[in-house]
């Protein structure tokens, strides 16, 4: 089939983007004396060169330690059991700290989850951004440094007065754009960043990811955008990944995610976006989950799937490609 001028944009280039970080079962548990929490339960996805990635699951489904696995760092009592974290072809779960060190900020950079609440207080902004450039780039001069400081502030939209201000001097949406600006500092090529508007409200949220994405355009980086707000990921992201218990159970472009979501999960994500712009929780079915520490055999799912089967209590549906980009692990579909 020829490719025609009316070809969507998605299917024209999807197939013949680079990959420039691929998960391949990564597992992360967290050691507890009641047995390990089974936090990170084997992802597999893989991201494309420029492409924004969104990765949405309600609170405790393990969003942000399948981040800090793929950038090991994972803080005890967890640890990564298992996997592989592929950087242009570099397995980062097989480095050792040193060279880790090397990667981190100038490769893949993460901003953290509640990161604007964590800005030391009595640090100006543009001490805080040095901090990152110097410990990477320790012979820098002083003139290049505040030159690249202002560079960042610019990029990400603040007047250049904010170099020498405090953080309790800005608002939260300005604390957000210098943790923008600090995970960009050291142009990297993937960038992560958790929940980075969650705090804000619905105005300032919408500018800031906005912000996140046009810095992300001009710098033609690589990102995972994690949140659980579907409404924002649907106008933000290429593709989104759906989490659940440790576990990504659909991936595929955003416009077939809403158009056909295909797990029950999902479809009851899709279904809950009303309540979600009412900035409630996002919970979007009755009944318990099942303990961490001890998944049952069969679907993740199982105890609050509308849809169960009795094979979904016994075997484990594996994540299948069941049109073009678009993967699900569910046993309706075999
Ligand atoms: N230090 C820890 N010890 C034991 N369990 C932990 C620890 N840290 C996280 N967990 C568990 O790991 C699971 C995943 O947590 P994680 O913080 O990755 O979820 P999340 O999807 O990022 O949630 P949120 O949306 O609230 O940020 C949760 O069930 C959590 O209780
Ligand atoms: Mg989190």
């Amino acid at each position: 089939m020829t490719t025609t001028h009316n070809t969507p944009v998605e299917t024209r280039r999807a197939p013949t983007r680079e990959k420039i970080l691929e998960v391949k079962d990564l597992r992360v548990h967290y050691k507890t004396p009641g047995g390990d929490v089974i936090a990170v339960n084997g992802i597999s996805f893989h991201l494309y060169k420029g492409e924004t990635l969104g990765l949405v699951g309600e609170s405790g489904c393990g969003k942000s330690t399948a981040t800090a696995g793929i950038l090991r760092l994972v803080q005890p009592p967890g640890r990564i059991v298992g996997g592989q974290v592929l950087l242009n072809g570099t397995d980062l779960v097989q480095l050792d700290e040193q060279e880790l060190r090397k990667l981190r900020w100038t490769e893949a950079s993460l901003i953290p989850q509640g990161a604007m609440n964590s800005l030391n207080p009595v640090l100006k902004v543009s001490d805080q951004i040095a901090d990152g450039i110097l410990a990477h780039e320790p012979k820098i001069s002083k003139a290049q440094l505040k030159e690249r400081i202002l560079e960042l502030l610019n990029m990400v939209g603040l007047p250049g007065r904010t170099y020498d201000l405090f953080p309790h001097e800005l608002s939260g949406g300005m604390k957000q754009r210098v943790c923008i600006a600090m995970g960009i500092a050291l142009g990297p090529s993937l960038v992560i960043a958790d929940e980075p508007t969650s705090a804000l409200d619905v105005v300032v949220q919408r500018v800031v990811a906005q912000t996140l994405l046009d810095v992300k355009d001009k710098l033609g980086v690589s990102m995972i955008l994690i949140g659980h707000d579907m409404g924002l990921q649907a106008q933000l992201v290429d593709r989104i990944a759906v989490m659940y218990a440790g576990n990504i159970v659909e991936i595929a472009p955003v416009k077939s995610i809403f158009e056909e979501p295909l797990h029950p999960y999902t479809q009851l994500l899709i279904n809950s976006i009303p309540s979600i712009k009412e900035r409630k929780p996002l919970k979007v079915t009755e009944g318990l989950t099942h303990d961490l520490r001890t998944p049952p055999p069969g679907c993740i799912f199982q105890f609050r799937c509308p849809e169960v089967m009795e094979q979904c209590r016994q075997v484990v549906p594996p994540l299948r490609e069941l049109r073009p980009e678009h993967f699900v692990a569910c046993h309706l579909y075999e």
